[in-house]
């Protein structure tokens, strides 16, 4: 999506060789025009694909999963993060461990909100090694719905997250993919 990869180009901050730092447009201050335009490609991306739900992980990935849930016409559920949690039985639980930032995080949506019957979309706001979303897949699967798609905004390509949720069979659409940050350079995917 070119609107994003330019807003990347001048926006984007590089942390290192791994971290693009995104603060002035998707978490923290929120870009809504340059969002309505993300939720817009997304819900082209998926057209055919019969979603029912929109599926994310608070917080960033709310931002563009809502846009997205807009223009495809159906809900939006964000899975809420919680460190440590006593179990109940009135929701859908999985962990996730975060390699970025090396802890796990357990993840819940209560089971109200999903069925057997939801095609979902999972939309994130970043890709690096793909346990979140895959942690979302697994709750999906628990409600005995089915994952249609997986929409990222940013992927970092240099990392294995693509790989891991291909192999695992799900479609992955990432509108900005980022090859490389090394020496301070932002480098797509061509
Ligand atoms: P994974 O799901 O692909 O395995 O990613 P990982 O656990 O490593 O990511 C942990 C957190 O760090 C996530 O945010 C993710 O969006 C964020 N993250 C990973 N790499 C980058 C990066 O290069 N830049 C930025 N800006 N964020 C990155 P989170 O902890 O869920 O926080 P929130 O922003 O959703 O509140
Ligand atoms: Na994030
Ligand atoms: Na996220």
């Amino acid at each position: 999506m070119e609107a994003l990869k330019s807003k990347i180009l001048t926006d984007g901050v590089v942390l290192g060789s791994q971290v693009l730092k995104v603060d002035s447009f998707l978490n923290h201050r929120i870009d809504p025009v340059l969002m309505s335009g993300i939720g817009d490609t997304f819900a082209e991306l998926f057209a055919d694909a019969g979603i029912t739900k929109v599926l994310t992980i608070e917080s960033s990935g709310i931002a563009p999963a809502v846009f997205a849930a807009l223009r495809l016409e159906v809900d939006l559920i964000f899975a809420r993060k919680r460190k440590s949690l006593t179990l109940r039985d009135d929701i859908y639980t999985e962990k996730a461990y975060s390699f970025t930032k090396q802890e796990e995080n357990e993840i819940t949506v209560s089971k109200s909100f999903l069925n057997a019957e939801d095609r979902v979309l999972i939309i994130d706001d970043f890709l690096a090694n793909g346990q979140a979303a895959l942690a979302l897949a697994r709750i999906v699967r628990q409600a005995g719905g089915e994952v249609a798609g997986i929409g990222i905004v940013i992927e970092k390509s240099f990392q294995n997250g693509r790989q891991v949720l291909l192999d695992a069979g799900f479609r992955v659409e990432s509108l900005a993919r980022v090859a490389s940050l090394e020496n301070n350079t932002i480098r797509f995917v061509e």
